[in-house]
């Protein structure tokens, strides 16, 4: 039977290791770095991301606001309201919650954030400097997902890491993340499209799913002992909960937890560790300065 890497235990020491810098910080007679979250539209899982990302920067010490605005507000609108946050001293990090409403594009709306500011890591500076491997922000969930592997104890070094999904915002960073010096992986990067995608997760040494598609890794696309790491979120209807519904990962969690040496929980796992990096990126932008 696997070992559960609890998600919610390694990310409350990074955010008492956060709170503890933020206030040598304010200590040392600085300001409490400041994080502003825009929010646009109604998308109940984007609301509820939000809703956690202000609660852990108080916990810590961070000041945080969140700007609401209603999906009809147009693109030039948002641009002028990034323009704002960048030109505010008393802001250190901007994120832009998405999805976005279709009418604005969303490369626009990234491409227009300070990369001083840019704690999410989307910026094409900043996704630069990751591949590179210049010092910069860390992108949130890969970066979560690499702080898990370490804080276990897991080698990575030589290792073959499975990467399922090829997002901007999980796949793509985590491939360039693992291959960095003193991370060391061998990386496979699969998707919709791969063949013989069974096969290839097979091979993992440390499978990581991130493709949006709940139960999508069966039992027998683990190997006997590898780490599989679920990065899904899926909302499964369930009318025997209060709310209707249930939060499943991309890994059928009774079948590869059989097979698996460390496995991650949907809740619990790589979610908390994703808010905890972007306490650190918000610490980072201030100190920054
Ligand atoms: N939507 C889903 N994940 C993320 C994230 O990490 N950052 C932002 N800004 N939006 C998201």
């Amino acid at each position: 039977m696997a070992q559960l890497i609890d998600g919610k235990v390694l990310s409350a020491q990074i955010r008492e290791e956060v709170k503890e810098a933020v206030s040598i910080r304010v200590k040392a007679g600085k300001r409490a770095p400041f994080l502003t979250v825009v929010l646009i539209g109604e998308d109940p899982a984007s609301a509820s991301y939000v809703k956690g990302k202000a609660k852990a920067t108080a916990e810590v010490g961070i000041g945080s606001d969140t700007l609401v605005y209603d999906a009809s507000i147009s693109e030039k609108e948002v641009l002028e309201i990034i323009e704002r946050l960048n030109n505010d001293p008393d802001i250190d990090g901007i994120l832009v919650q998405l999805p976005l409403p279709a009418h604005i594009d969303e490369r626009k709306v990234i491409n227009a954030i300070a990369p001083a500011k840019d704690v999410d890591c989307f910026h094409p500076e900043s996704v630069g400097n990751l591949v590179i491997g210049n010092d910069g922000f860390q992108p949130a969930t890969p970066a979560g997902i690499v702080e898990m592997l370490q804080r276990c104890n897991i080698p990575t070094a030589g290792k073959h890491c499975v990467i399922i999904g090829r997002s901007n915002i999980v796949g793509k960073p985590l491939a360039n993340l693992m291959l960095k010096k003193g991370i060391d992986a061998t990386v496979t990067v699969c998707h919709s499209r791969t063949k013989n995608l069974p096969e290839i997760a097979r091979q993992a040494d440390i499978l990581v799913a991130a493709i949006g598609r709940a139960n999508f890794v069966t039992g027998d696309m683990v190997k006997e002992g590898a780490v599989v790491i679920d990065v899904g979120i899926n909302r499964i209807d369930d009318a025997s909960r209060e709310r209707g519904y249930r939060l499943v990962g991309d890994v059928d969690f009774e079948a590869a937890s059989k097979k698996a040496s460390h496995i991650t929980p949907v809740p619990g796992g790589v979610g908390p560790m994703t808010i905890a990096v972007l306490l650190q990126n918000t610490l980072k932008a201030a100190d920054q300065k």
